[in-house]
This record gives structure tokens, C-alpha cells and sequence, in this order.
């Protein structure tokens, strides 16, 4: 078994470490720990107003950061944590405003992973934006933190994460909940389980205080992302295409599987930048949304933003 005493000392002594949850790696400091959690924010090269997750292991940890736990969370914390489903919630004073970047909003969430879980259950609750450099692609293996970060860089490994894009944000302070990022848990998952509508936000580019991520440009490789029907393969381009054309080199089927085609879009971006492709070519997924509501989404959400 992995031995995480070096990863609990390091964290314990204010460094940071990336680890592995369900979604995407995350770059981990003591949410307590003022100098940890600004060595986040410069390692990224993050800008100060974009705040960052606090990850938990046990519900209880909930309560020294959230000044109200509304039974909405409480519904949906018992439905889907351990799970990619991120709470903005409001903050306690306490909770340092380096993490929620002077909002009195805080993020929170279970991640659905065993070292993860077991990490935080030695270290107390970490801060983890994804382990990537600012504007990067998330990591969704560890050699994607040694790419940005250096050769070095501590990386608790746990292979490739399972899902490959970020949680859904889940704004739960308004009186209609708000979708601020999606991810795999969807719209309807969450109004189902909730009983009342939710709206989505996603999209928004504005500087609105409610959604500083979005404002920023995210996810991109330095390839040109374009999306939309394909009409002849290029050589300089790496097409991941559903069901109409002939596999090869540069031609990557998914047909139709948005789960896979989540865990894999990262990668296959990094892999267009490594591999010299001018583009990546993502073939419409509209005939797919039925089946994959939320990765649909989800999937086209990240599409778009790496496409701007
Ligand atoms: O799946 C994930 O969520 C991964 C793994 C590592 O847990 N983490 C992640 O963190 O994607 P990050 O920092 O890359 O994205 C966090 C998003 C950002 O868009 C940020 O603006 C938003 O959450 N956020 C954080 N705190 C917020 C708050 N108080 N109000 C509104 N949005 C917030
Ligand atoms: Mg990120």
C-alpha cells in the first residue's frame, strides 16, 4: 500500500501537494494555514479574486467553515457526498478570505476518493484548486502536475481520475439554487433529489461577484479547439469524432460515449500540444445529449471555453 506519511508531513508543514479525487488532481494546502494556501495561489499563478474549494473528509469539518447549513445541502450531501458536487455555502468569519477571495461565500466539498479521503482525514481540510498552471487543462494524471510544475513536484499518484472533468458548483445561497459550473452531477439529478427548480449559470462572462471562475479563460491547450461538423481530416489536426470516420492516428472515435470522452478530453489536449497539432476537432455531441445529459453539458461548457 501507499505509504502517505511523506504527503501528511508535507501538507502538515504548510507545502503543498497534489493528490488524486474522483475528477481531476488537486493541488492541496492546509485550509488553516495562511502561507500554505498563498503558495496555491502562486504556484498556479491564480489570480486572488478566484476562490478556492476547501475539501473534507467528514460532514462535521462542514461546521467550522459554513455559518449555515440549509437543509438543501443537507439533502444533497447525503444524496451525492462522497461526490463531484461542490456547495457554495456562507462563510463562517473565520474562514481565512485568501480561500473565498472576500466573498462571504465559501466553497465546499466531499471528494468521492479513497487517498483523498484518506489524506484529509490526517492532514484536516485542504484548499485544492486543480493541479494545473492557470489557464492549463486540468490534470487527470500525474504526469500532467509534473508538466506544469516540474519533474519534482509532490504528487500523491493514483493513476488517472475516473471522471476527468471538474465537480459541479452548486451556489445554494440565492433562493433558487444555481449551477455555476456543470459537471457530471447534472441539472435534473440535483432537482430530483431537491424536489424545486435550479437554474443554470454557467455561461455568464461578466465579472459577476457570484461566479468569479468564469471569468476567466479556462481549460486551454495551446492548440486551436474547434467544435462543430467535420468535413475532411487535416493531418495537422487531432479529430475526436464519434461514429464517421475511419480510426486513425489523428482520428480518435468516442462513439458517443460522453463519460469516456469527459475522462479523456484533457489528455487528448495535452496530447495535441505535445504531439504537434495545430488543432483539436471536436465533432458535434448533439446526438448524444439525451443519453448524457449532464456530461453534455458539462463536456460542451468546457468545449466552448477552450474554444474562445
Ligand atoms: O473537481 C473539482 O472541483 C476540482 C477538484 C480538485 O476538487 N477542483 C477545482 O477547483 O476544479 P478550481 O479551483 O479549479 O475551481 C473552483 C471553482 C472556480 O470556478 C471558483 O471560481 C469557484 O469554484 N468557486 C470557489 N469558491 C467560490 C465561491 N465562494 N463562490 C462562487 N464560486 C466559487
Ligand atoms: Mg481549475
Amino acid at each position: 500500500m501507499l505509504d502517505l506519511t511523506p504527503y501528511i508531513n508535507l501538507l502538515k508543514s504548510g507545502e503543498i501537494v497534489a493528490f488524486p479525487t474522483e475528477t481531476v488532481y488537486g493541488l492541496g494546502a492546509d485550509a488553516w494555514n495562511p502561507s500554505a494556501v498563498k503558495k496555491v495561489f502562486k504556484a498556479k499563478g491564480r489570480p486572488a479574486d478566484n476562490p478556492l474549494i476547501v475539501h473534507i473528509s467528514n460532514e462535521k469539518q462542514m461546521e467550522d467553515f459554513a455559518s449555515e447549513i440549509p437543509e438543501s445541502a443537507k439533502t444533497l450531501m447525503t444524496e451525492f457526498w462522497p461526490g463531484p458536487l461542490t456547495l457554495i455555502l456562507k462563510k463562517k468569519p473565520k474562514v481565512l478570505d485568501l480561500i473565498t477571495a472576500g466573498l462571504d461565500t465559501v466553497a465546499i466539498r466531499m471528494p468521492d476518493h479513497k487517498l483523498a479521503l484518506q489524506l484529509i482525514s490526517s492532514t484536516g481540510p485542504l484548499v485544492a484548486p486543480s493541479a494545473n498552471k492557470s489557464g492549463r487543462p486540468s490534470p487527470t494524471n500525474p504526469k500532467h502536475i509534473l508538466n506544469d510544475f516540474g519533474q519534482n513536484f509532490p504528487v500523491l499518484d493514483g493513476g488517472a481520475t475516473e471522471i476527468g472533468l471538474e465537480s459541479t458548483v452548486l451556489d445554494l445561497t440565492s433562493e433558487i439554487p444555481v449551477i455555476l459550473r456543470p459537471g457530471k452531477i447534472g441539472k435534473k439529478e440535483i432537482e430530483a433529489v431537491l424536489g424545486s427548480d435550479v437554474n443554470i449559470n454557467s455561461t455568464e462572462k461578466s465579472d459577476s461577484p457570484k461566479s468569479p471562475g468564469q471569468k476567466y479563460s479556462h481549460y486551454k491547450p495551446k492548440a486551436s479547439v474547434r467544435y462543430g461538423e467535420i468535413s475532411s481530416i487535416e493531418n495537422d489536426t487531432l479529430y475526436l469524432v464519434q461514429n464517421t470516420f475511419p480510426e486513425s492516428k489523428n482520428v480518435i472515435s468516442y462513439d458517443g460515449n460522453l463519460a469516456l470522452l469527459s475522462k479523456e478530453l484533457y489528455d487528448r489536449f495535452r496530447q495535441a500540444d505535445i504531439e504537434g497539432y495545430s488543432t483539436v476537432f471536436i465533432e458535434k455531441l448533439d446526438l448524444f445529449r439525451k443519453k448524457f445529459p449532464a456530461f453534455y453539458t458539462a463536456l460542451t461548457n468546457r468545449i466552448s471555453k477552450a474554444a474562445d
